[in-house]
């Protein structure tokens, strides 16, 4: 398996910056855009139950209306893809079934072969208070792992909260069906003249935020 030197790792991950401005004429070439969907698609769930969506917008006149649901902010519009990563509202017994019949087909199991696993996991489920949250929480890892592959492939990103999710589900159709929209991330090339690319990295220490025992 190739694998990349610890060095290279955190090159990227310090080269990666919230982008404040992106490039409008610069576009995510396909194939690298595969991988970046591949990445979304392989982020870990809880269970492994994926409940989210990941919208994909590339379509100007669409990106033209989204400033004005993003708190101004433009990199929806300017970037190369803006993705919009949506949880599931709910989590049910429908829903956690036809996950199991995935699992059988696709590990060609007997077809009974979930039903034990299947029954614990939708009485673990019910006694979540809110799916919606736990579902969200499970999105983040989605916009995590999106984020570090891009970097991985000299990539930009800005992961953006600084959005009304309600003017995006109404914008993109969400609103009538089982998904919200959570967070969002604008993916392309950074601007030469965005100054936040030289800005220093602002973390507290390790002491302080790594514990060893
Ligand atoms: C969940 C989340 C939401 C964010 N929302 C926005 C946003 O709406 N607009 C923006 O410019 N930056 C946004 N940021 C970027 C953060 O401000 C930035 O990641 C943080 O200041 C650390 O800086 P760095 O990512 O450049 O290292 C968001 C970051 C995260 C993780």
């Amino acid at each position: 398996m190739a694998t990349i030197a610890p060095e290279q790792l955190i090159e990227q991950l310090e080269w990666r910056y919230a982008v404040k401005r992106f490039d409008p004429d610069r576009r995510i070439d396909e194939a690298t855009w595969a991988a970046l969907e591949r990445c979304l698609i392989l982020t870990p769930s809880s269970y492994g139950l994926q409940p989210w969506r990941f919208i994909v917008i590339t379509d100007p006149d669409v990106k033209a209306q989204l400033p004005a649901l993003s708190w101004g902010q433009k990199q929806p519009q300017d970037c190369s893809h803006m993705v919009v990563l949506a949880a599931r509202k709910t989590m049910d017994a429908e829903y956690i079934q036809r996950y199991m019949q995935s699992v059988v087909q696709t590990r060609e199991l007997p077809p009974d072969a979930m039903q034990g696993y299947q029954r614990v996991l939708v009485s673990t489920v019910e006694k979540i208070d809110s799916h919606l949250d736990w579902n969200a929480r499970q999105v983040y890892i989605a916009l995590g792992q999106l984020m570090v592959g891009a970097a991985m492939l000299g990539v930009d990103t800005c992961p953006m909260e600084g959005i009304d999710p309600a003017g995006y589900d109404r914008l993109l159709g969400l609103a009538e069906t089982d998904y919200t929209t959570v967070v969002g991330c604008a993916v392309g090339y950074r601007h030469p003249d965005d100054a936040q690319a030289n800005a220093a990295k602002v973390r507290f220490s390790a002491d302080e935020l790594i514990t060893r025992i």
